[in-house]
C-alpha cells in the first residue's frame, strides 16, 4: 500500500498545501502499529496529532458541526479503520495493545500510565466486536462517540441496524378505583447521585496533574499545558470534503506548533482541598460520609433513590477490586446511617462497569469483557433491598421493577446500555431495544394494576450521550405511559437540572425528569442532595428541596464539617403551585419573557452556586442551560430555538 501526498493549489491562494486523505492516514496508522514507518511518514503522523489534539479538546463545547469536528472525525475514522484492518489480518490482542500503547504515549500527549491503562482495558472489547460483527463499521464507532447535541451530521454514519422502533401496547381500561393506593403516610425520598468516590484521594495533594483526573495519591504536578486553546479561525479552510470523505491540510500543524510555543506555560496550581476540589478531582470517602450523615439527620426519610456513578473518573486504572470495594462501601454506609427501615433503590451508573462505560449483553460471557460480574455483584450487595424478582433482572441486565408501597412502583432502568461510549452498542444496537421493551412490559403491567411509577435512570435523555434511536423511542414510551409515570429521576450531568417531556402526539407538556445533581464537585460544581416530598395519592412530587454547601468555604476550615444550607425549594422559591409538566413548561417560558429573575436563579442553581461556574455564567450560558430543559429527543431542538428567540428578541443579542 503506497502512501502519497498530492500537491494541490488552493484557489485564490499562492500556498501549496500538503494534504492527506483519510485512507492515506489509515495506511499510515497500520504501518505505525507495525513499526514500519519511514521518518517522513512518522513526521506526518506527528503533524496529524499536533492538529488532532487541540481540535478534539474543544469538541465537548460545540453545538454545531464545524471544522474541528470534521478533523476529529477524519482522524477517528482512519484510526478505527486501521484497527479493523489489523484485527482482520489476524494480529493478536497482545500485539495491538503493546503497539497502540507505544503510539498513544508518543502521540496523545497524556501520561504513559494513562495510555498503558486504557489500551488493555478497551482493546479486547473492540477487537472482539470487530471480529464477531461484520456490520460493525469503523464509522459507526466514531459517529457515536463524536455525536453532539446540536447536529445529526457531526460525524455521520449509516448503519440500518440502528433503525429500530418499539411496539406500544393498547391502553388498558384503568381500574384505579379498585385498588387502594390511598395512604396518608407522608412520602419523603432523598435523591442522591454521582458520588464518584476516589478511595485514594489525597487531601492537599496534586489537583493539577499530568493525567486526566487528579487529586489521587502518587500523582505528579502537570509539567506543561497540553490543553492548548487554539482559536476556531486557525482551523477554518484547512479540511475539505471530497465525496463523503475529508482531506486535511497538514500545514496546519506548523501554525498550531507556532501558537503553542507562544501560549505554553506551566502553572502553579494550589493543592487539592480537604473536602474535595472543583478541578478534575473526585470525592474523598469522608465527604461522601458527610453527605449521608447529613441526610440521616433529617430523621424522616422514607426511601432513597440512589442514581448511580459511585466510581471514580480515573478510567485508565479502574480495577474490579476497587469497584467492588467502593460499591460495597456506599451501600453499607447508607444502610448504617439510614437504618433498616429506609428502603434504598439504586440505579447503575456508567462508571460502575469495568472498563468504564462498557455494558455487554448477558450473552457475552468471556473473562474481562463480560458485564455479568457487575450485575451479579450488585445483586449480592443490594440483596437487603431487592426482592427476588428484582435480583433476577439485575443479574440479567442491571434493571429492576419493584412495588415499594401499595400503588407505587419503582422501575430502575439501565440506560448505560444505549450510551454512545458503550462500544457494545455497535455490537448489537438491538440490546438497547430489548431493554426498552422490558420497560414497556413493566409499565404496561403497572398500568393494568393501576399503579403509579417512578423511573430511575442514570442518564437523562436529550443530552448527547444516549443514542438517537433510544431517545426518540423513549419519548414515545413516556408519552404512551404518561399517566402512569409520575416522575423520572436522573443523574450523570452533575448539574442541577430538570427536563420537560412533550407528547410525541400533540406536543403538550406531559412528564418530568428531575436531575438529582451530584455528591461530587467534579467538575466545578458544588455538592448537593435533594429531598423530594410526594403527594401520597398521586405519587407526583409535591416539592423538591435542594441542599448544598460552598466548597470554597468548606476547604478553608478542613477541621470543621461543611456548612450545609437549603439552596431552594422548587415550590416556594419559584412561586409555583405544583411541579407538573404543564406548570414547569409555563415557568420555563416565563424565564425568557417576564420572569428573568427565575432564569437567573435557575442558572445559579444549575451549578449549585459554585464559585467555579456561577460567576462565569453569562446570558449565553443561561439560555444554554435553559435550553436543555426542553430537549429530550436528541437533535429535536425546536423548543430550544423558540426559547432562544424569545429571550434575545426581548433582551437583544
Ligand atoms: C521499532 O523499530 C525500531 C528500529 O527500526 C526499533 O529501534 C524500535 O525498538 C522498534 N519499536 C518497537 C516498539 O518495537
Ligand atoms: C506533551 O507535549 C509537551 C510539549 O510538546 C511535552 O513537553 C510533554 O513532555 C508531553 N507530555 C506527555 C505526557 O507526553
Ligand atoms: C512558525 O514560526 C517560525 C519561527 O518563528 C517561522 O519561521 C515560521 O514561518 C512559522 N510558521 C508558520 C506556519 O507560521
Ligand atoms: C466475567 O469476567 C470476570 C472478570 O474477568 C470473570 O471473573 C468472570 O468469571 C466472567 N464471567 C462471568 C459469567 O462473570
Ligand atoms: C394530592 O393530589 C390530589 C389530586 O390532585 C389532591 O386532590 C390532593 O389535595 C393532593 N394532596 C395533597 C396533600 O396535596
Ligand atoms: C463561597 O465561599 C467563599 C469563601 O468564603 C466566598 O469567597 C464565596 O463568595 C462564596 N461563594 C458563594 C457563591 O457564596
Amino acid at each position: 500500500m503506497k502512501v502519497f501526498f498530492g500537491i494541490l493549489f488552493i484557489i485564490n491562494s499562492y500556498v501549496a498545501a500538503k494534504l492527506i486523505t483519510s485512507d492515506e492516514l489509515r495506511y499510515l496508522f497500520i504501518k505505525a502499529v507495525k513499526n514500519e514507518t519511514t521518518d517522513n511518514e512518522w513526521k506526518t503522523i506527528q503533524d496529524v496529532f499536533e492538529i488532532y489534539r487541540p481540535a478534539s479538546n474543544a469538541l465537548k463545547m460545540q453545538y454545531e458541526t464545524n471544522t474541528r469536528s470534521d478533523i476529529t472525525c477524519l482522524v477517528c475514522n482512519s484510526a478505527f479503520a486501521a484497527l479493523s484492518d489489523l484485527v482482520h489480518e489476524g494480529n493478536s490482542d497482545e500485539m495491538l495493545i503493546e503497539a497502540l500503547t507505544v503510539l498513544c504515549i508518543a502521540l496523545a500527549n497524556v501520561s504513559e500510565k494513562t495510555c498503558a491503562g486504557l489500551m488493555p482495558l478497551n482493546i479486547p472489547i473492540l477487537t472482539y466486536i470487530v471480529k464477531t460483527t461484520p456490520a460493525a463499521a469503523p464509522r459507526t464507532f466514531c459517529g457515536l462517540v463524536l455525536q453532539n447535541v446540536g447536529n445529526p451530521n457531526t460525524c455521520s454514519f449509516n448503519d440500518p441496524r440502528f433503525e429500530w422502533t418499539i411496539d406500544l401496547p393498547e391502553k388498558n381500561p384503568i381500574r384505579v378505583d379498585t385498588i387502594d393506593t390511598k395512604s396518608n403516610d407522608p412520602l419523603k425520598i432523598a435523591l442522591i447521585t454521582d458520588a464518584h468516590i476516589d478511595p485514594l484521594y489525597e487531601p492537599y495533594g496534586v489537583a493539577y496533574c499530568n493525567e486526566p483526573t487528579c487529586c489521587r495519591k502518587g500523582q505528579t504536578p502537570r509539567s506543561h499545558e497540553y490543553d492548548i486553546d487554539v482559536d476556531d479561525s486557525v482551523f477554518k479552510g484547512r479540511i475539505f470534503e471530497r465525496g463523503n470523505d475529508y482531506i486535511l491540510d497538514l500545514d496546519l500543524a506548523n501554525d498550531i506548533r507556532n501558537l503553542s510555543h507562544a501560549t505554553r506555560s506551566t502553572r502553579n496550581s494550589p493543592p487539592a482541598g480537604y473536602w474535595g476540589d472543583y478541578r478534575n478531582c473526585n470525592t474523598p470517602y469522608w465527604a461522601f460520609d458527610d453527605v449521608i450523615e447529613t441526610i440521616a439527620k433529617h430523621g424522616d426519610i422514607d426511601a432513597v433513590y440512589y442514581i448511580g456513578d459511585s466510581i471514580d473518573h480515573h478510567v485508565w486504572e479502574t480495577t474490579y477490586e476497587r469497584i467492588n470495594e467502593v460499591n460495597l462501601y456506599v451501600i453499607n454506609k447508607m444502610r448504617k446511617e439510614f437504618g433498616d427501615n429506609v428502603l434504598i433503590l439504586p440505579s447503575i451508573g456508567n462508571h460502575e462497569s469495568q472498563p468504564t462505560n462498557q455494558f455487554a449483553p448477558s450473552s457475552v460471557k468471556l473473562d474481562k469483557i463480560n458485564t455479568t460480574w457487575l450485575y451479579e455483584s450488585l445483586a449480592r450487595k443490594w440483596d437487603f433491598y431487592l426482592t427476588d424478582d428484582a435480583k433476577v433482572t439485575v443479574r440479567e441486565h442491571g434493571g429492576f421493577s419493584m412495588l415499594i408501597r401499595p400503588g407505587l412502583r419503582v422501575i430502575s432502568i439501565n440506560n448505560n446500555i444505549p450510551y454512545k461510549s458503550n462500544w457494545w452498542v455497535v455490537y448489537d444496537p438491538l440490546e438497547s431495544k430489548k431493554h426498552l421493551e422490558w420497560l414497556v412490559r413493566e409499565l404496561h403491567k403497572a398500568e393494568s394494576a393501576g399503579e403509579s411509577v417512578h423511573i430511575l435512570a442514570h442518564i437523562p435523555p436529550g443530552v448527547h450521550d444516549l443514542i438517537y434511536t433510544w431517545t426518540r423511542e423513549y419519548n414515545k414510551v413516556v408519552t404512551r405511559f404518561s399517566s402512569t409515570i409520575k416522575g423520572q429521576f436522573t443523574g450523570h450531568t452533575h448539574s442541577d437540572e430538570y427536563k420537560i417531556f412533550y407528547s410525541t402526539e400533540d406536543g403538550s407538556p406531559i412528564n418530568m425528569a428531575w436531575g438529582a445533581g451530584s455528591t461530587t464537585a467534579y467538575t466545578f460544581y458544588n455538592v448537593n442532595y435533594k429531598i423530594a416530598t410526594f403527594n401520597t395519592t398521586t405519587f407526583e412530587p409535591s416539592n423538591i428541596v435542594n441542599y448544598v454547601y460552598n466548597l470554597t468555604e468548606a476547604n478553608l476550615t478542613p477541621h470543621r464539617r461543611p456548612h450545609w444550607f437549603q439552596l431552594y425549594d422548587m415550590k416556594n422559591t419559584f412561586a409555583i403551585n405544583d411541579l407538573s409538566a404543564a406548570t414547569m413548561n409555563d415557568l420555563t417560558y416565563k424565564m425568557v419573557t417576564n420572569n428573568l429573575l427565575a432564569l437567573d436563579m435557575y442558572a445559579a442553581f444549575y451549578s449549585k452556586l459554585s464559585d467555579g461556574r456561577w460567576p462565569h455564567c453569562n446570558r449565553y450560558c443561561k439560555i444554554d442551560n435553559l435550553c436543555k430543559t426542553v430537549v429530550t429527543v436528541l437533535w429535536q431542538r425546536e423548543k430550544c430555538d423558540e426559547l432562544r428567540e424569545l429571550f434575545f428578541s426581548l433582551y437583544e443579542e
